[in-house]
């Protein structure tokens, strides 16, 4: 009798291990056969990717949708309808494109998603960010097997072209009738991986904008010393870039302000040259020259000042100097009420902060100070329309490798990264608040 009960228990145990280890072994498949579609640009396999994403609904027992609001350009929308429909939703966004990879100069091949001896996945989009978005619906697996259920509605979106700026994905998708009668109250979207153990978490962004100044002048010999040539005229204009630039980047060394706190201010191409067969005729200067510069605003910098410098000191019209400039502008400005979501956790959307935090701590992580995102991301689209979206790729003691070659993420930190959101989903879609969010932050 005891030997048997022994040998019953010793199964059950056996049988525990076991299939929480061959269940690891599938959620690291499904990975790999996501990252395995080629998504990369110019040629993304868009509606192999929302095939992909629609079998795990239907395995998992989700409602789906796909909309394509630009042909070729599926977004996949996923619902997990909540006991109260009344309160409005959580969001978990993901983009299912990514940018390409010069298949050359990496040691796995990009679309292999081979795992080395270390657990490390190698793949494009391993960490930007079909991590996230699949994170998310295994996190649902977990919390649909322990039998949890909703409070709120949780949809998840995956939309394409973020890699290309998003106007023909996320943009559309916020724009639209569907959207405004999810009612969502909040928006998780990408972060960055931490090289340490502290997750990074992200409040806002900066703004990309581009800036191309033309210079003109007469040409003239070139063993003559003249002024005002545009050669002459468009590197007065650099020197004060460079130091502008120089200032931003002094603080940020100097550790006085974060990454995405100052303007970033690079120089993306310099055109100038008179063409001769062998390269360029070395004895003549020219009259026309210009640069192009990406530059990145945060959203409490004044865009005002910045484009009075850019009129006054980059490209004046006293040197004969034009520009262009193409910024994007957030749609609501920083000093107004819906804009706190823009540029602050401590607004209406701070129940949501402390929620989140709550989430981390409880599955073992943990979180760093909320920072400005460096670069532009599908939040910007959220916010712009008053909802507050938090950035969060679960992703410590990971080397930021986005967009970079050899791009990976270890599978223990893949497995990891489910919890945080297992934890984040089920303290979000529970939370019953004083609800009504979004007339609570109206009355901000
Ligand atoms: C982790 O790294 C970030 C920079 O990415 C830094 O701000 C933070 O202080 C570090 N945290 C620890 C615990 O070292
Ligand atoms: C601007 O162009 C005019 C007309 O070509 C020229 O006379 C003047 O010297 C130029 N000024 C500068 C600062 O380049
Ligand atoms: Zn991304």
């Amino acid at each position: 009798m005891e030997v048997s009960l022994n040998a019953i228990i010793t199964i059950f145990f056996f049988f525990l291990i076991t299939s929480s280890v061959q269940s690891s072994t599938e959620i690291i498949t499904r990975f790999q056969q996501f990252l395995q579609i080629n998504t990369a640009h110019p040629n993304p396999k868009y509606y192999e990717a929302a095939d992909f994403i629609i079998s795990q609904a239907k395995s998992l027992n989700l409602g789906f949708e796909t909309l394509e609001f630009v042909k070729g350009k599926p977004v996949v929308l996923l619902k997990w309808t909540g006991k109260n429909q009344n309160l409005p939703s959580i969001l978990l966004n993901s983009h299912t494109d990514v940018v390409p990879a010069e298949h050359s100069k990496w040691i796995n091949p990009p679309f292999d998603a081979n795992v080395d001896e270390l657990g490390d996945i190698y793949a494009r989009g391993s960490q930007d960010m079909k991590c996230v978005g699949l994170q998310y619906l295994e996190a649902i697996r977990r919390l649909k097997t322990s039998g949890f259920q909703p409070i709120r509605t949780v949809y998840l979106s995956f939309v394409p072209d973020e890699e290309i700026g998003g106007r023909t994905g996320a943009k559309k998708l916020t724009e639209s009738e569907i959207f405004s009668k999810m009612n969502v109250g909040i928006v998780l979207d990408e972060g960055l991986a931490s090289p340490n153990e502290t997750y990074r978490i992200f409040y806002a962004e900066r703004s990309a904008w581009s800036l191309v100044i033309k210079a003109t002048g007469s040409p003239g010999h070139g063993a003559k010393l003249y002024d005002n040539s545009a050669m002459e005229n468009l590197l007065k204009s650099i020197e004060s870039v460079r130091r502008f630039r120089a200032s931003q980047f002094d603080m940020v060394k100097a550790g006085l302000k974060a990454e995405g706190e100052v303007i970033s201010v690079n120089m993306a191409f310099l055109q100038s040259g008179t063409p001769s067969p062998t390269g360029f005729v070395m004895n003549l200067q020219p009259s026309e020259a210009e640069a192009g510069f990406d530059i990145r605003l945060p959203p409490f910098a004044d865009p005002a000042s910045l484009e009075k410098r850019i009129s006054e000191e980059w490209a004046p019209s006293t040197r004969n100097m034009t520009f262009e400039l193409r910024q994007y502008k957030p749609k609501t400005p920083t000093d107004d009420k819906s804009g706190k979501a823009h540029i602050s956790p401590t607004d209406s959307s701070y129940a949501w902060w402390k929620l989140l935090e709550k989430a981390v701590k409880k599955a073992n992580g943990k979180l760093g100070k909320p920072e400005v995102f460096p670069a532009s991301t599908d939040a910007k689209y959220f916010r712009d329309q008053g909802i507050p979206a938090i950035g969060f790729s679960p992703m410590a003691s990971t080397p930021i490798l986005l967009h970079d070659h050899n791009e990976f993420l270890n599978q223990a930190e893949y497995l990891k990264g489910i919890q945080m959101y297992e934890s984040i989903i089920k303290e979000f879609t529970s939370y019953v608040g004083s609800d009504s969010d979004k007339a609570s932050r109206e009355e901000l």
